[in-house]
């Protein structure tokens, strides 16, 4: 996207590509609670459950945000292929959680270039959960590993 010249629509689109995936982002953590086996699936369980209600508060803030802009929320996922090993898991989270971040940052920038700094604020909020949610899962791997 080039950011000099961002319309209200580029904007719309943005959101929608992040909404799209906070709700892949939910059908992976959902799935992972459930899937998670091994000696250390109560843990697993646990860390995958504690993140669907910010992925989905941030799914309802974009929705909100895009309806505002006179956008229509998508319901269509970004696509997403399970694991199905512990450590493949807890990868796949690292790098779509490092995704989203370059992701959010990215459209901040637009927000400000777009002149709406609420939605930059806002973004900045994401993007702190977001980190939060991959140093944390990096912190999982390296116990798991030890
Ligand atoms: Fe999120
Ligand atoms: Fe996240």
């Amino acid at each position: 996207m080039d950011t000099t010249t961002i319309t209200k629509e580029d904007l719309i689109e943005a959101l929608n590509e992040d909404l799209a995936h906070e709700y892949q982002a939910v059908l992976m953590y959902t799935s992972y609670a459930a899937m998670a086996s091994g000696i250390h699936r109560p843990i697993l369980k646990t860390f995958f459950e504690d993140e669907i209600p910010e992925e989905l508060a941030h799914a309802q803030f974009l929705a909100d945000k895009i309806t505002a802009l006179g956008g229509t929320p998508t319901t269509d996922p970004a696509p997403l292929t399970l694991a199905d090993d512990t450590d493949s898991m807890l990868r796949q989270v690292m790098a779509a959680e490092s995704e989203t971040i370059e992701r959010y940052v990215k459209h901040r920038r637009a927000a400000e270039s777009y002149g709406d700094f609420g939605l930059a604020a806002e973004l900045d909020d994401i993007i702190r959960d977001e980190t939060q949610h991959k140093e944390e899962t990096e912190k999982l791997l390296r116990t798991l590993d030890t």
